[in-house]
């Protein structure tokens, strides 16, 4: 990486400032229902501290609060949660810019200190300068470990860089070498598993990854606009009529370039979508009033039989609606079946992280990204300001 990492930095005494993505997902009570992201930060926070320094200063964002601070976007439950995590004290400040937290930064007993929800101040998102400033002038080094925010130009992400020696910390550093590794350099076979609701969110990353792909794996939501661009039946099932034809040039292009596409040859559907709804199998063609919802059992034979042939696995978007779980099994059985092979597979984050981390396979994956909008973006070839901006070696 031609990016200062935050090895390459002299930590011993200094005031370390070091950008988590925090952003983990809470019931109504405020409790933690995945605390994910807290752990995958864990690893440069004991980096860090391993170095003495005088204070390593740790700032994030929670949820999208519109610049007012509310009780509901507190981090205090992430300081609790990381205190857990790491059994030792870390105190939390009201606030994340200003002369109090200067003084209580200073004053304070401990190393560890977590500064308020960055996004209660509405200069965070606008990358106000003079706010990128004030975060500055709490430290001596920046380390952004903020993966999942890398997307954003954000003062916390971006800003601050302008001010300070920055660096990557071990997470982001991670994410990167895998993700961009598959991109880059991936071991062939490389077959990419493409899911969602939606083909408009994925056609950059499909025309990314068609040049450098053997094969590409359609299910999810979006392959039935496929299957319509191919002349099946789709029924009643998720369709992007605009983006019809956009699918059938997709198609044009991989037979051009050799890229084999695959797409379901059978599908779970139903009549209406909900917990504890009545669903059977369709074959290619989907009978008019169902709604596909997940791939067949011959889709699922398919796409493992093809996989077992892979050296690297990039994975984005689940098969089905695997929130519900009666449409589960296909996004299941396939993360059961890449979970036994010896390939390199990489998980792109948000709902297949989400769908990965339901099914417990999280250990059995080479990496799960911490990033939703961040991995899209990635795999989609886009710069991430988050990334562009840290220190050159
Ligand atoms: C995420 O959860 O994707 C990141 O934390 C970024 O959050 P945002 O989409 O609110 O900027």
């Amino acid at each position: 990486m031609a990016k200062l990492t935050v090895k390459d930095l002299e930590l011993k005494d200094k005031k370390v400032l070091l950008r988590c993505d925090f952003n983990v997902p809470q019931d109504e009570n405020l409790n933690i229902t995945d605390d994910t992201r807290i752990r995958a930060s864990l690893a440069t926070i004991k980096y860090i501290l391993n170095q003495s320094p005088k204070k390593l200063i740790l700032i994030s964002h929670l949820g999208r609060p519109d610049g007012k601070a509310t009780a509901k976007y507190s981090l205090k439950p992430v300081a609790q949660r990381l205190k857990e995590l790491l059994g030792q004290e870390v105190i939390m400040l009201t606030d994340c810019v200003g002369e109090t937290v200067k003084k209580d930064i200073e004053s304070a007993k401990e190393t560890l200190i977590l500064l308020e929800n960055l996004r209660f101040h509405p200069e965070e998102e606008k990358n106000d300068p003079v706010f990128s400033q004030s975060l500055a002038s709490l430290a001596e080094v920046f380390v952004n470990d903020a993966f999942g925010t890398a997307h954003r130009a954000h003062g916390s992400t971006e800003g601050v860089t302008h001010y300070l020696k920055s660096a990557s910390g071990l997470l982001l550093e991670k994410e990167i070498n895998y993700l961009g590794g598959a991109l880059e350099k991936p071991k062939k076979p490389f077959i990419v598993i493409l899911g969602g609701a939606k083909v408009s969110d994925k056609i950059t990353v499909i025309e990314n990854l068609l040049p450098k792909a053997d094969e590409i794996i359609i299910g999810g939501g979006m392959c039935y606009t496929f299957l319509k661009a191919q002349g099946q039946k789709i029924g009643n099932s998720k369709l992007e009529k605009d983006k019809i034809d956009l699918a059938r040039d997709i198609l044009a292009q991989a037979k051009k370039q050799k890229v084999k596409i695959s797409l379901p040859i059978d599908n779970l559907v139903t009549d209406k979508i909900g917990e504890g709804s009545k669903v059977e199998i369709a074959g290619e063609d989907i009978p008019e009033g169902l709604i596909g919802v997940d791939i067949g059992p011959k889709t699922i034979d398919n796409f493992c039989a093809d996989l077992k042939g892979a050296q690297t696995i990039l994975w984005n978007g689940p098969l089905g609606i695997f929130e519900i779980d009666a449409f589960a099994n296909g996004t299941k059985k396939v993360a059961e079946c890449i979970s036994k092979l010896k390939a390199i597979t990489i998980i792109g984050g948000g709902d297949t992280a989400a769908a990965i981390s339901k099914f417990g396979l999280e250990d059995k994956m080479t990496h799960v990204s911490t990033g939703g909008g961040a991995s899209l973006e990635f795999l989609e070839g886009k710069t991430l300001p988050g990334i562009a901006a840290l220190t050159e070696r």
